[in-house]
């Protein structure tokens, strides 16, 4: 890692921001899932055992610059605490005069939460005012959300302009050396797998992967814009249009690089999305009036093969609608062939972890991230400028 991480900088006696991504779900305004609070709670521990104060800051929702009171931090405050077993103040605000000065009182071993940074509009303006003044409570920098690294906002990006040294956090480093095991020197054969609804966001990602994996796995809604491409009848399955063109350019350049690129060749199709079952056709059989909404028996059979000698899988998005019980099947085996491949594994994204959940196979996956839209970022081989601002080590 080319980064400085927050084992090589001083702690003691130091008022350390730490910059998490603690944009948990919320249900009646308690979280309902607390997978990326317990992520962070490594890079807390350390940095409090090292003898510093933390001044711990994050997004919440998209309240867009202003304060909306639902997305109030105060109940990840709460989970926190209960999770680390010592007081969590909550800051009224993430900047002004009470929160600087309640920042300056911090002892070695507290935690300050800094109220949402998103209700203030510096902060996704990555406003420098703003920037400064978020630096000005605290000594040092340490970022840990590798899922919010892809935005170039003010806690993220400006800020190291103003706070320096600026170091990878537990888990940041973690995320970046599980994903960095995809994109560079995977043990072969590197299977991915790509899935979920839209492929127009997933694009960028098959065009960076293709010159990288051995095989590419595509179902999901994505898969009927690629049989589209290949003049297949896709009734009223999803499918983009305007996208067709560039996945036939894809696949043409896999063919032409080697890479083989499976597609569905069966599908469970059925009237309409709350249809209470669905049928098996072939992909060259689906009715005009149908749409799929789950890879079919042969095409699980078809996407196992690969991934029982993959030493190296890559896994997001679904192979279906998968929350409805007649359209799981797909995405429930293929998490499960995941997990009994010998290969190491790699999720990402909301639907995948929950799918893998629904398959009962969570601790069988090699690494999941806790990142949904930077996972895909990074894969696509963008710098991250949550990364980019680092400090470089020396
Ligand atoms: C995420 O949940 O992917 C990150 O917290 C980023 O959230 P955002 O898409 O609202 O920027």
């Amino acid at each position: 890692m080319s980064k400085l991480t927050i084992e090589q900088v001083d702690l003691g006696g130091k008022r350390v921001f730490i910059r998490a991504d603690l944009n948990v779900p919320l249900d009646h305004g308690a979280v309902s899932d607390d997978t990326r609070l317990r992520a962070v709670l490594p890079t807390l521990r350390y940095a409090l055992d090292a003898g510093a104060a933390i001044v711990l800051a994050s997004h919440l929702g998209r309240p867009k610059g202003t304060v909306a009171p639902e997305y109030s931090l105060r109940p990840v405050a709460e989970r926190l605490q209960a999770l680390l077993g010592r007081p969590v103040e909550l800051a009224e605000d993430c900047v002004g005069p009470a929160t600087l000065e309640h920042a300056r009182r911090l002892r070695p071993g507290e935690i300050l939460l800094l109220e949402n940074l998103r209700f203030h509009a510096g902060e996704e303006a990555n406003d420098d005012g703003f920037a400064s003044a978020l630096a000005a409570l605290a000594d040092c920098y340490v970022d840990d959300a590798f899922a919010a690294a892809h935005r170039a906002h003010a806690s993220i990006a400006a800020i190291t302009r103003h706070l320096q040294p600026a170091a990878a956090g537990l888990l940041m480093q973690q995320e970046l050396a599980a994903l960095g095991r995809i994109l560079e020197k995977p043990g072969r054969p590197l299977a991915a797998i790509l899935g979920g609804a839209k492929v127009s966001e997933k694009l960028a990602l098959v065009e960076h992967l293709l010159s990288r994996v051995d095989t590419l796995l595509i179902g999901g809604g994505m898969a009927f814009t690629f049989l589209r491409a290949l003049g297949h009848d896709v009734g009223r399955s999803l499918l983009e249009p305007d996208r067709i063109e560039t996945a036939r350019r894809a696949l043409e350049a896999a063919r032409r690089g080697g890479v083989s690129v499976l597609l569905p060749v069966d599908a469970v199709v059925a009237p309409a999305l709350d249809s209470p079952s669905g049928r098996v056709v072939g992909v060259q059989e689906i009715p005009r009036t149908e749409m799929a909404l789950d890879i079919g028996p042969r095409t699980v059979e078809r996407f196992r093969e690969p991934l029982r000698t993959a030493r190296t899988i890559v896994w997001n998005g679904p192979m279906g609608v998968f929350e409805r019980p007649p359209f799981a099947a797909g995405t429930v085996a293929l998490a499960k062939a995941v997990a009994a491949s010998e290969a190491f594994s790699v999720i990402g994204g909301g639907d995948t972890i929950a799918a893998v959940a629904q398959a009962g196979v969570t601790d069988r996956i090699g690494y999941i991230s806790t990142a949904g839209g930077a996972f895909l970022e990074f894969l696509e081989g963008r710098e991250l400028p949550g990364v980019a601002a680092l400090t470089e080590a020396r």
